[in-house]
């Protein structure tokens, strides 16, 4: 009987989504005032399963092609999406974690056991300098977590130093005779992580004030500044952004928040990332969306006490988050990537792109190996995945002036909510317009008819990600099966951009 109605309902749904008509998009250049920061498209990467051994670091001596002990592949296939910041050293990781165990001689750095991560044992071989170097190697931000939890207020004041100060103070010294001079470039520091749950399991109030005593001793050196960020709420917990706003205030300089796109917590609960019905994948599209009404809140409550919008909200942990493969290390979280997922990265970018005035940062869980990935790696082989290919078709968004939109679409219900079946983006940099939008529709394609914030360009240019089956993804076997293509099917007419977006893509297209 259930079941009936649940496939009467579907049919129901589907033919609604059939009767569309034309999408429209009118845009609203004279309105355009806020910038989309380029820190909305950073990444994450935990000392947790393969994220950093294996995916990103395999030493010098490994047989894997490495650059100073980076593999290649990743550098090079990472390079291209022009990262902006990288978090680290974690996660739930980051306040276990004491720096003084991961600098010096390789030889002899103490190892420590995982304690949140399937017990591996990690031997500190990559630490602050292999983290940071990276960075540069990488042309981006680090964002550092410092350890709230286990650590002591001393033990993070001397981390600062250690990377910050160019003085002739102890820890500058003690960095050079690690062998490196000069300060490295450290602007984005988080004052734990998850204070709420791994990160000590604080109430709110008791957090405020470790942050206010924390904090203090961060110290800004020479000419280096930092941006603090206090540890931030769990998706619907409203109440820890309200009593860190009151009792911290202007102290941080960014709030985060995490939110992740899950069926259910627990062992086994959480679905398989590439064996799921249309239904599932639908219900993931509808939790994901469900972020926008989430952050809103959050800002709405920061709003109260922070009129300018100075206090930046940083969604620095997002994304998919489903059962960990077959076959794989318990607690090593490493999950396959389908279209699906795609779509997950496609949705919440357009979304953090509107909230310029408010998110000026966001992390996706994580860069390698770990959760909604941007590549897998298995021994000497890499994968690119479709989220990757995502980040890469929206780069263009990076740090470019954000246009206002007005979308009228059919919509389709989903989680008790009427979901609009196409999703857009609009940014200008210089001459040209960068436009990102999606159908989570698996079976119809719709026609878009879009106003040209810049109503004399000739030429458009596109790109189209889409696959046969929603549940497709990226092998060793089968890396391309996933990939974006040119897309042609887009024209200018008086002023108008006119394409028809087939079911189930994600579009990236630049008009000049
Ligand atoms: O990203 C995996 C984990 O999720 C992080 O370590 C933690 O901060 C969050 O709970």
């Amino acid at each position: 009987m259930k079941k009936y109605f649940i496939s009467s309902l579907l049919a129901f749904s589907t033919l609604f989504a059939s009767a569309q008509g034309e999408v429209t998009i009118k845009t609203y250049p004279q309105q355009a005032n806020q910038k989309i920061s380029k820190h909305i498209y950073g990444h994450f990467a935990e000392h947790l399963g393969t994220c950093i051994y294996g995916g990103l670091w395999v030493g010098e001596n490994s047989s894997i092609p490495n650059e100073k002990g980076y593999r290649k592949d990743v550098l090079e296939a990472l390079k291209k999406l022009q990262i902006p910041n990288l978090r680290w050293p974690g996660g739930c990781f980051a306040d276990e974690y004491h720096w003084m165990d991961g600098i010096g001689a390789k030889e002899s750095r103490p190892k420590m056991v995982n304690n949140n991560w399937g017990g591996t044992i990690e031997d500190n071989s990559f630490g602050t300098h292999e983290f940071l170097n990276l960075c540069e190697i990488l042309d981006c931000e680090p964002y550092i977590s410092g350890n709230v939890g286990s650590g002591s207020v001393e033990e993070m004041a001397k981390w600062v130093e250690y990377m910050t100060s160019d003085g002739d103070s102890p820890m500058a010294n003690l960095r050079r005779s690690n062998g490196r001079d000069k300060a490295w470039d450290v602007k984005f520091f988080g004052v734990g992580n998850e204070s709420w749950g791994c990160g000590g399991n604080m109430r709110p109030e008791y957090y405020a004030d470790l942050y206010r005593r924390y904090s203090t001793y961060c110290r800004d050196y020479d000419d280096n500044r930092l941006f603090k960020i206090a540890s931030g709420a769990s998706d619907y917990d409203y109440n820890w952004t309200e009593v860190l706003m009151k009792n911290i205030g202007h102290r941080m300089s960014g709030l985060s928040v995490h939110y992740y796109t899950i069926t259910e917590w627990g062992e086994g609960k959480k679905g398989s990332a590439i064996d799921f019905t249309n239904d599932e994948y639908y219900w993931i599209i509808g939790k994901c969306l469900e972020i926008e009404e989430v952050l809103t809140k959050h800002m709405d409550i920061m709003d109260k006490y922070d009129k300018d919008k100075r206090i930046g909200l940083m969604v620095d942990e997002w994304g998919t988050w489903f059962n960990e493969e077959p076959g794989t290390i318990r607690g090593h979280l490493y999950q396959q990537n389908s279209m699906r997922d795609a779509f997950v990265a496609a949705l919440s970018l357009n979304i953090f792109n509107k909230y310029g005035d408010r998110i000026q940062m966001a992390n996706i869980a994580q860069l390698a190996n770990v959760l909604q990935s941007m590549v897998l790696t298995k021994d000497d082989k890499m994968t690119l995945t479709p989220t990757y290919h995502v980040f890469e078709m929206y780069k263009a968004h990076q740090d470019a002036t954000h246009i206002p939109i007005d979308l009228t679409s059919d919509t389709r219900e989903i989680r008790g909510r009427n979901i609009n079946t196409v999703s857009a983006s609009v940014s200008q940099k210089g001459d040209a317009v960068n436009l990102t939008l999606t159908n989570i529709d698996l079976e119809t394609d719709r026609k878009i008819v879009i106003d040209l914030p810049n109503p004399k360009a000739k030429n458009v240019n596109g790109r189209i990600l889409t696959s046969k089956n929603i549940t497709d993804h990226n092998t060793f076997e089968q890396p391309n099966l996933v990939k974006p293509e040119v897309f042609k099917d887009a024209k200018i007419r008086n002023g108008k951009l006119e394409l028809t977006i087939p079911a189930k893509s994600i579009l990236a297209l630049e008009v000049q």
